[in-house]
């Protein structure tokens, strides 16, 4: 499948965001601890939440989607584990292991996948486990858990936040208090913590680097409500930028996503913030603009490529260094396919703005990348065709209707 996009048009409208993906994720992982029913509202059927479902479904519990909610069921479950195909479908499946290890005092999972953005290793939340107390061996490219977490102190070498996560999860039903130091601090995790603490978890200072976790005996299933996502509504901010059209984005809390607002301001965006409502009016004359990701807050590596995009059409020359997926780029070869002129130095692209781009096939090689060549494909004069958007379909809902309902010429084919 792939978006076929012809190029020019100016977006003009409202469009809404889904639940955060990277928060529906772990929360899917957590329910499996909860006695009873978890609802998640409003969370997207993205293929990586589908896939999500499946493991969880390979260990005994059931998932079903009535209309936007998913309704997870673990009554049934078993430390079944499951395939090392489905396990690397999503880069979560790695969080089955502090869930499954909580649960039944044992796990044994594949190492996880999702996208081909450089090595994605998981020392960090092994270490983490293991000093929380948890007795891990790696044995045929499996990862075997013998003893849960019992509860302790661990200091992340690197704000992972994935092994925030998993250790958060396996310290959750733990017998004692377990400490993590140099948490990462993503929004995503308060979500976590939030959902943790209301089926009767007791999770205290997440969002902050030093997070405490209080094991408890039991947790009951309930409904929750993540946060939208702020890299959703963030390409749609930049899918206003790059086309110079007027966009309101509802529901995202703009504190989440300030390092992106900046750099729309330097973009020379007009920007006005009311409650969860975000209007951009994108810049008649783009400005070149620096940046580097980096942990939250910094500024996301998951809006990196659609802010190399924006560069690539704005005028200067625009830095954009990648220290947290430092090989992250796939995407700028694309974008020069459709006239970019971009340039990469080690971890850091050197990106000279053009007035336009121009229609081409590019090729999707991860889900980011998706995103910048579909924003690339709006700018562009001309057809664009972005092949193979099955990568861009892991994290976004919808997104060539919610586009055309702003007026892109986009479609599926
Ligand atoms: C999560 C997000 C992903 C985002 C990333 C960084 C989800 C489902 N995915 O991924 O969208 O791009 O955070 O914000 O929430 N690392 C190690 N060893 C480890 C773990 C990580 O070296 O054990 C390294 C990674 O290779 C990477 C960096 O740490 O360079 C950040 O990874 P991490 O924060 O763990 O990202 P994920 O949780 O995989």
């Amino acid at each position: 499948m792939d978006f076929k996009i012809n190029g020019g048009r100016t977006l003009d409208g409202k469009v809404r965001a889904e639940s955060a993906k990277n928060s529906v994720l772990p929360i899917m992982a957590a329910a499996i601890l909860a006695d009873g029913q978890t609802v998640i509202k409003n969370c997207p059927a993205i293929a990586d939440v589908v896939n999500m479902a499946k493991i969880i479904e390979s260990c005994g519990v059931k998932t079903e989607f009535t209309g936007k909610n998913l309704i997870i069921t673990p009554e049934n479950s078993a430390d079944g584990g499951f395939s090392k195909e489905i396990s690397k479908s999503v880069r979560t499946s790695v969080l089955m292991l502090g869930a499954l290890s909580a649960k039944y005092g044992k796990a044994i999972i594949p190492y996880p996948g999702g996208c081909d953005i450089g090595g994605r290793p998981v020392d960090i939340h092994i270490k983490a486990l293991k000093d929380l107390g948890a007795n891990i061996s790696e044995e045929d490219g499996l990862i075997v858990c013998t003893e849960p977490v019992k509860g302790g102190k661990t200091v992340l070498s690197f704000p992972s936040v994935g092994a925030t996560e998993n250790a958060i999860i396996a310290a959750s039903a733990a017998d004692g208090e377990s400490v993590i130091i140099g948490a990462a601090k993503e929004p995503e995790i308060v979500d976590l913590a939030e959902f943790i603490n209301l089926l009767g978890g007791e999770v205290e200072g997440a969002g902050t680097s030093v997070v405490r976790v209080r094991g408890v005996k039991r947790l009951f299933g309930r409904e929750f409500t993540p946060s939208f996502d702020r890299i959703e509504a963030g390409t749609y901010l930049i899918a206003a930028a790059i086309t110079g059209g007027e966009v309101e984005v509802k529901g995202v809390k703009p504190e989440n996503i300030s390092a992106l607002l900046a750099k729309l301001c330097d973009n020379t965006c007009k920007i006005k913030i009311k409650n969860d409502i975000i209007y951009i009016r994108g810049g008649r004359r783009r400005k070149a603009f620096s940046l580097t990701t980096g942990p939250y807050p910094s500024f996301p590596t998951d809006m990196q490529a659609q802010a190399c995009a924006l560069a690539a059409v704005s005028g200067g020359v625009s830095v954009i260094k990648e220290s947290v997926f430092r090989k992250r780029f796939h995407h700028i070869a694309e974008l020069n396919n459709m006239g970019a002129k971009a340039r990469l130095y080690g971890d850091t692209a050197e990106i000279t703005g053009v007035m336009k781009l121009h229609g081409a096939e590019v090729y999707a090689h991860d889900l980011r990348c998706g995103a910048a060549l579909v924003l690339a494909g709006l700018n562009a004069e001309g057809t664009t065709l972005v092949k193979d958007i099955s990568h861009l379909e892991r994290g976004y809902f919808r997104m060539d209707e919610k586009l055309a309902a702003l007026g892109a010429d986009i479609v599926r084919v």
